[in-house]
């Protein structure tokens, strides 16, 4: 009988690091490294292109009934990353799932240095912002099978050895890490984030 294979999913905003850590945590547990954004790529499945947001749409169903064909197929251990993972990783797979979470200024300098536009980036503050990968990644799998890790002065080392001790069991998974909106009064930029919010 073929042994299930052990999902780790790394989700979150994009920008907090989902590729970089992956690729460095699949190296370590010599795991199988899988890109959501690769295979959407590679195999097309986009529903439609939103000029306007600048951004793609992906056929969730599609792009989950290849994930669960290959993790069907797959053994030992596999590190998925996207931010729709949560989506398209069936519950009975039992992943581990990592939010990752970023302070708003490093977020907004990463989206400026990709050339993102106003509302781009808006966007995605806001949804950094109000916890959304987190919330959707609890709503589909459960506060047990989540933890949230805020990586903003992190060495993608330190982000992957924090993963390895949750999944040891030397460190319990955890939710309600981060308090973006008190970080930015306390640090006297929540007007200023808030202004960008308005314009989206
Ligand atoms: N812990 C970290 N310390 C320093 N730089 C980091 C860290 N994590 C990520 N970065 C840098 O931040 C940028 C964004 O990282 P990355 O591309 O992995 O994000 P992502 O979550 O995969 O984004 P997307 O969802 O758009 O694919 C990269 O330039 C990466 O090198
Ligand atoms: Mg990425």
């Amino acid at each position: 009988m073929q042994i299930p294979p052990k999902i780790i999913v790394l989700t979150g905003t994009p920008g907090v690091g989902k590729t970089v850590v992956a690729k460095a945590l699949a190296s370590k547990l010599n795991a199988q490294y899988i890109s959501l954004g690769n295979i959407v790529k590679e195999e097309n499945l986009v529903l439609e292109v939103d000029e306007a947001r600048d951004t793609i749409v992906v056929d969730l169903k599609k792009l989950s009934k290849r994930i669960k064909e290959i993790l069907g197929k797959s053994m030992g251990c596999v590190v998925i990353e996207g931010h729709y993972a949560p989506d398209v990783v069936p519950e009975s797979f039992a992943p581990y799932i990592f939010v990752l979470r970023r302070e708003l200024g490093k977020l907004k300098a990463e989206f400026e240095a990709r050339g993102y536009d106003e509302r781009k980036i808006s966007e995605n503050l806001a949804s950094e912002m109000l916890d959304v990968c987190l919330v959707n990644a609890v709503g589909k799998h459960g506060l047990e099978r989540v933890d949230e890790i805020d990586v903003t002065d992190m060495r993608v080392k330190d982000v992957v050895d924090e993963i390895l001790k949750a999944l040891d069991g030397r460190k319990s998974f955890k939710i309600g890490v981060v308090d973006w909106f008190s970080k930015l009064e306390e640090d006297g930029r929540l007007d200023e984030i808030l202004a960008l919010l308005e314009k989206f």
